[in-house]
């Protein structure tokens, strides 16, 4: 089953014409990445699902319900998370308060013991204050503020960008086991090989025209497609 379906979406900055009659399909309980360079489109494909950027046109659907005319807060209700890629945690508050502020704005928000057991790291850290954490515990931050809210759906803008190998591996299993607990997870990243060790699917997007879909082993099996849309890096 599907748990997002866009169809037809033309999102414009101003004048400029950004993303070209996107569509995607996102099946429930998984992990798809979106794959693309730099300027690409991904993280307007993003702010449009998430209802942060109105598409011109175009139609989304979420757990069966149209979302594309529901402003961002009521989206977000609904259990669609955007996680951006400016983590946005708020320094002068806790890494408790942080997580608080997420909760209280939610329909029934998750207990505060799941978020630590699942970011053992921000447990410890729960009485300091967000200007006092590293990068990569300000992306768990981040992704609890997503998880206390129960998302069904989390939307991840390049979460590992900027941090240590060691970090990107513990958020990884922690993306991985979030899409066990039966979430579903879109996650945008730059290091193509990360992103298909843990997707089962992945979009492929391109001066924002779709030009891919399909499983990550369909892709690796195109080298030309990666080379011609990622680089000669990533085939
Ligand atoms: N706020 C904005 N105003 C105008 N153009 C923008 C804005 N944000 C992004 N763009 C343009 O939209 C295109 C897609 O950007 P973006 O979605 O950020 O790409 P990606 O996330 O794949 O790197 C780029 O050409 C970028 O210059
Ligand atoms: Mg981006």
């Amino acid at each position: 089953m599907n748990l997002l379906e866009a169809e037809g979406l033309n999102t414009f900055y101003g004048d400029s014409h950004i993303l070209f009659d996107v569509s995607m399909n996102i099946p429930e309980h998984e992990v798809v990445a979106l794959l693309g360079r730099n300027g690409a489109g991904k993280s307007t494909l993003l702010k449009t699902l998430s209802g942060a950027l109105k598409a011109q046109s175009g139609t989304i659907k979420f757990a069966g319900k149209q979302i594309e005319r529901l402003p961002t807060h009521e989206i977000a209700r609904l259990g669609l998370q955007l996680v951006p890629e400016e983590r946005r945690v708020f320094g002068g508050i806790t890494v408790h308060e942080n997580l608080k502020l997420a909760a209280m704005t939610a329909e029934k928000p998750l207990d505060y013991s799941e978020i630590y057991r699942t970011f053992p790291r921000l447990d410890e850290r729960r009485n300091n204050k967000g200007r006092a954490l590293s990068g990569g515990e300000q992306q768990m931050v981040a992704i609890a503020r997503a998880m206390i809210r129960d998302a069904r759906l989390i939307l991840l803008d390049e979460p590992f960008e900027g941090l240590a190998p060691l970090i990107v591996r513990d958020l990884m299993a922690v993306c991985q086991q979030l899409a066990e607990q039966g979430r579903t997870i879109v996650i945008v990243e730059q290091n193509v090989a990360a992103a298909l060790s843990m997707a089962s699917r992945c979009y492929l997007i391109n001066t924002g025209h779709m030009v891919f879909e399909g499983t990550g082993q369909e892709l690796q099996a195109k080298p030309e497609l990666m080379s011609r849309y990622l680089g000669a890096a990533a085939a």
